[in-house]
């Protein structure tokens, strides 16, 4: 059955939470139903990477003033490869937390200054919101809404990042609460620092996965913190330190050489465990839900084993599978506008850019 649809509109997004200044043009459609039509039709990331790995992590001072240098190339090239004009774009999205403030900012800044030249409202985006949503980016125009909303809700969306670790519980496209979090290091955060701890380059997440391909996970037994507790909180606080501790026994006096098998297993049973924990409460939470489905989405989402392991289980389970495609695991320009465009979807109505500012500690 064909489905009325509303016009075309055009959203900007603008994301500079963290040290990737991003934007994105994408074109968005209402469905009956809810569900938007969304198509992405440029998206443009300067990470800093290189900037941060020479200090070992992010300086939110550099940050800030790299965003400042980047944020008006990379919208203009957003614009132009989107081939839409300024003038027809109909809303602003735009980061406003949460994050580091003097990243935040600059991006913030830049969008309400672009909305009062353009007179165009701006749509405050949380990030989390954007990883939340980032999986639903590539389902939006294969199935109408009637059969997404059947099909996937209630949703258990496991949102994995480098400052963030959440458990959210979906139950329609814009009805959703948080079941959990990281009572301390985020997963991304752990596996940082681990990789620091090996002295592996920042940002370590992806190189302590590449070792870890060589390594055997079961060769340490490193501990599983909270995997049984009854809440849907997380802490890989204990799980750092227990590496810690097995570097320095192994270490000792500094004499004993440090074989790179040995750093291989290390990765291998530290990424385990993080998977472990992290599958173990997602579907928990899904059976206790009685989900018909599970996302994935955040930086750490890119982890292949969690990639794989997950979406086996699931299936297993009888969950289907949505991880955020990798290019939009990162933080990225898109996911912002997609979070937007299901914010408009839900009759959300953008605001003028005067009651726009940067929280760096906005909650879901
Ligand atoms: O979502 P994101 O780009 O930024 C935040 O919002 O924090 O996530 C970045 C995090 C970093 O901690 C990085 O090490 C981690 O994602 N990461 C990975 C992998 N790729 C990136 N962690 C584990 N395995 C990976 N392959
Ligand atoms: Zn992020």
């Amino acid at each position: 059955m064909k489905q009325p649809t509303g016009h075309k509109k055009f959203i900007l997004a603008i994301e500079t939470s963290c040290d990737e200044t991003a934007a994105a043009v994408l074109s968005y459609q209402k469905k009956a139903g809810g569900f938007p039509d969304i198509k992405t039709l440029s998206s443009v990331i300067k990470s800093q990477t290189k900037l941060h790995s020479k200090m070992g992590g992010v300086v939110p001072e550099a940050a800030a003033r790299a965003h400042v240098k980047w944020i008006r190339p990379v919208v203009e090239k957003a614009l132009f490869a989107s081939r839409c004009p300024h003038h027809a774009i109909d809303y602003i999205a735009v980061t406003v937390g949460p994050g580091l403030i003097p990243s935040l900012i600059v991006g913030v800044e830049f969008a309400k200054a672009l909305s009062f030249a353009l007179n165009k409202p701006i749509i405050p985006v949380n990030h989390m919101a954007g990883h939340l949503y980032s999986p639903f980016g590539r389902i939006s125009s294969k199935l109408s809404s009637y059969q997404v909303v059947k099909s996937l809700f209630p949703m258990i969306s496991l949102i994995v990042s480098g400052g963030h670790t959440m458990l959210v519980l979906m139950k329609n496209i814009n009805d959703y609460k948080v079941l959990g979090q990281t009572v301390d290091d985020a997963a991304g955060e752990a596996f940082d620092k681990v990789a620091k701890m090996l002295m592996l380059p920042y940002p370590g997440g992806s190189e302590v996965s590449k070792l870890a391909a060589d390594g055997n996970p079961k060769a340490i037994n490193f501990p599983r913190p909270m995997i049984n507790s009854k809440n849907y909180n997380f802490s890989f606080s204990g799980l750092k330190t227990a590496v810690l501790y097995y570097l320095r026994d192994y270490v000792g006096n500094g004499l004993k050489p440090f074989p790179t098998k040995t750093k291989a297993n290390i990765c291998a049973g530290f990424q385990q465990a993080v998977v472990d924990v992290l599958i173990a409460k997602t579907l928990r939470a899904a059976k206790e839900f009685i989900a018909k489905s599970v996302s994935l989405s955040g930086g750490v989402a890119a982890n292949q084993i969690l990639r794989h392991d997950l979406n086996l289980k699931s299936k297993i389970l009888n969950f289907k599978f949505f991880p955020s495609p990798l290019h939009l695991t990162g933080d990225n320009g898109e996911m912002i506008g997609i979070a937007a465009a299901f914010m408009l979807a839900s009759g959300y109505k953008p605001k003028s850019y005067r009651l726009i500012k940067a929280d760096s500690n906005l909650e879901l």
